[in-house]
């Protein structure tokens, strides 16, 4: 007898073993806080314990129990060509065999400051740290010593790292465990931080009518609020009032630098930064990130100048060759592969989701809002249906996608991700908005 099946699509979980990650995260949290090295990777904000990594290559990461992902997170943006890549794994083993670190320059150091200052407007000169929070820490400390003043001005939902005076309504891992700011961070360093909305023109114009604001500091395409990009005429004015009351203009592009366009935000909107702060992509998945601007200001450094700021493992022969492995994938023709990856997994996932949700994109990053029109502010992007966002990506998860664990979040959609891993993104999408449809 002929077997007739009936398809159904039905909004069931499949099976999903991840016993092994949490055996891990027993024995990670008796000798790491929450048991993570960095708090949104303990995925709290999805309602879901964190799933332990074996191993990853091009756009799959494999758990601990064997299970594989489609990776929308790729190291947070550090991995635009994909996990493993060859090119950038053959430049770290032989600068590996070179040996690891000497504490003193190297060539290719010199090569990378080149390139970063051949692509990034306003990058005459570099100086490199091993992180994003301290290259931000040293714009605003260069900021203050140029303009002999103290008081920064950021906005409410971007993240520039975790020192003190950067914490103030930082977005991202902070709006994640909702958490305003943090104790520990000294009163009168939070009173030198003017806390300003997102695209709220009105607001800036009154916080910078003042005579002691040192900095403005912005992400130009902010992604730690999830994905909310300047309104029109907004990036403008921040150039605009930074020069009206004599402060810096500071553009973190920590995610958006290489990734949105060869030299960054600071190219596709043709808006410059005075200080430009880099990282991520900068070193290819090892940790390296710079703040870079003009010879005048970054030779306030020491040693020339008096400035100072330093790191034992700043410029490491590894991050730099990642670094530089990976900026010399990032041709004209990977920009319009990004670009072409992004729109489709956008557009897909728009189509997905219907009317509850708003695809945010640029090319190289995403944010599924769980709200019908997209916010423009901190405000805005709290007010999504945070349950059903956490629902969508523990279903997204269990059917082989791992997507940032959070709302205030971006997907990073990398040089890897095949048109065929769209697709079975978008096939997994659909279930999990099905799932969570059908569980309301
Ligand atoms: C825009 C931005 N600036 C700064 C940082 C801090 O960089 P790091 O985590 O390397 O300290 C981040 C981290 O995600 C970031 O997104």
């Amino acid at each position: 007898m002929r077997r007739v099946w009936n398809i159904v699509q039905r909004a069931v979980a499949p099976a999903h073993n991840d016993s092994r990650s949490a055996e891990l995260y027993a024995r990670a949290r008796a000798v790491l806080p929450g048991g993570v090295n960095s708090p949104v990777r303990a995925m709290q904000a999805i309602g879901r314990d964190p799933l332990f990594i074996d191993h990853a290559a091009g756009a799959e990461i494999f758990d601990v129990d064997g299970n594989a992902y489609i990776d929308y997170v790729c190291s947070w943006g550090a991995l635009i060509a994909g996990h493993a890549h060859p090119a950038v794994l053959e430049a770290v083993a032989a600068a590996a065999a070179a040996g690891t670190s000497f504490g003193a320059p190297t060539a290719l150091e010199v090569t990378l400051a080149e390139q970063v200052a051949r692509r990034v407007p306003g990058a005459e000169m570099l100086r490199m740290t091993s992180s994003g929070t301290e290259a931000a820490m040293t714009a605003i400390r260069l900021a203050r010593a140029q303009t002999g003043r103290d008081v920064v001005v950021k906005f409410a939902g971007a993240y520039h790292g975790h020192s003190d005076g950067l914490l103030a309504q930082a977005g991202s891992g902070l709006a994640t465990q909702g958490i305003p700011t943090s104790p520990g961070v000294p009163a009168a360093t939070a009173a030198a931080t003017v806390v300003v909305p997102w695209n709220d023109p009105a607001a800036l114009q009154l916080a910078t009518e003042r005579d002691d604001v040192a900095a403005i500091i912005a992400e130009p395409c902010p992604a730690n609020m999830g994905l909310v990009p300047a309104t029109d005429g907004f990036l403008e004015l921040l150039r605009e009032r930074a020069d009206a009351c004599g402060a810096l203009l500071i553009l973190d592009e920590v995610i958006s630098g290489f990734r949105v366009a060869r030299g960054g935000e600071s190219e596709r909107s043709g808006v410059s930064g005075d200080l430009i702060v880099l990282g991520k992509i900068l070193g290819g998945g090892l940790p390296a990130a710079a703040v870079a601007g003009p010879r005048a200001l970054l030779e306030l450094l020491a040693p020339v100048g008096e400035v100072y700021q330093a790191g034992t493992l700043s410029g490491n022969p590894l991050a730099v060759a990642a670094g530089l492995a990976t900026l010399t994938l990032l041709d004209d023709g990977a920009y319009a592969a990004l670009t072409a990856n992004t729109r489709r997994l956008a557009e897909g996932l728009a189509d997905a989701g219907g009317a509850a949700v708003s695809v945010v994109w640029v090319p190289g990053l995403l944010t599924v809002f769980f709200a019908a029109d997209p916010p423009h502010d901190l405000a805005g992007a709290r007010r999504c249906d945070l349950a059903a966002h956490g629902a969508w990506c523990r279903e997204l998860l269990v059917r082989g996608v791992y997507p940032p664990p959070s709302q205030f979040e971006a997907w990073f959609p990398s040089l890897a991700h095949t048109d065929e891993q769209i697709e079975r993104t978008l096939a997994a999408a659909r279930a999990a908005f099905a799932a969570v449809a059908g569980s309301a």
